[in-house]
């Protein structure tokens, strides 16, 4: 496929925030209006339009509907491997849980199996239409990561949020956002676990991205098709700015780096919601 008609149709499916991919008010609209059997085969073909969750791949001697079901069966197995590893230690069988731009749900439906109850938001209200669809389960409410979805999630009821593939995506600006709500969400003693990406020679900090003013650094900006590095240090710097504490950083584990297409670069961030703050 031309790389004009790719950028043609991420184009018609961007909403109008940063990052916001499968983000238009048609999205979830034409799920709604399909009849129940062909929503989930939609749905898998609408996330395949989107460069960050299913990227269209050839798919080789299969049709396009049975390689998009095995790049489901992929995504389950690959999130409940990490949520087996990473999560599962963290996670206490009545905590309530916040996942942190949960895109098609599949960490949040293998983490909703070990918990009591938890909510997954995320900015695309087309990425939230297909994970009702494609990743549902009876204690799981996905939610709009903005002020009036995240009023459905209790201030200070929250066990442990977590966020995975996402937070090297953010500018400053946005995750400290993202540290404030969940700091207003996540309880006194309550965990926080984020899947970063520190810096090294590859990776380009915020400044160098916002430096570099050529067409196609100025869309992957834009659009979330980068990632930042930032030193632990910076990491730990705002994670205490908003109030946890005890923070530490851990390579990832190698299976899970695997299971991410990881590098070197990538780190566990754990920490704990300050008593007093
Ligand atoms: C690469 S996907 C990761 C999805 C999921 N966490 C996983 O590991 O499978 C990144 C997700 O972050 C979401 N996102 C980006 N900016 C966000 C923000 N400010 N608040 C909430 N979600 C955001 C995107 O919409 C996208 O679904």
């Amino acid at each position: 496929m031309s790389n004009s008609f790719k950028g043609l149709k991420y184009a018609l499916t961007l909403g109008s925030d940063p990052q916001n991919f499968l983000g238009k008010w048609w999205i979830p609209s034409l799920l709604r209006r399909l009849p129940k059997g062909s929503r989930r085969k939609w749905a898998l073909r609408v996330l395949s339009l989107s460069p960050h969750y299913f990227f269209g791949d050839d798919p080789g001697e299969r049709t396009l509907d049975e390689n998009l079901e095995v790049r489901f069966r992929d995504g389950s197995r690959s999130r409940k491997k990490i949520c087996d590893l990473v999560l599962r230690p963290v996670l206490r069988e009545g905590d309530t849980v916040l996942d942190y731009g949960c895109g098609p749900g599949f960490l949040a439906v293998a983490a909703a199996r070990s918990v009591k109850k938890l909510y997954a938001c995320d900015i695309s209200v087309g990425a939230l239409a297909c994970a009702e669809i494609i990743n549902p389960a009876p204690n799981l409410e996905y939610l709009r990561a903005d002020d009036n979805g995240l009023k459905a999630v209790p201030d200070g009821g929250i066990d442990a949020a977590y966020s995975f593939a996402v937070i090297q995506h953010l500018t400053d600006e946005t995750f400290e956002r993202v540290l404030a709500n969940c700091s207003r969400k996540v309880k006194p003693g309550g965990k926080l676990v984020l899947h970063i990406q520190l810096s090294d020679e590859v990776w380009k900090t915020e400044d160098e991205w916002k430096a570099d003013t050529s067409v196609k650094g100025k869309l992957k900006f834009r659009y979330g098709l980068h990632c930042f590095g930032r030193t632990a240090e910076h990491h730990r710097e705002l994670v205490e700015k908003h109030g946890f504490t005890d923070v530490k950083i851990e390579p990832l584990d190698p299976e899970v780096a695997k299971e991410l297409n990881g590098t070197q670069a990538e780190a566990m961030l754990f920490a704990t919601r300050a008593l007093g703050g």
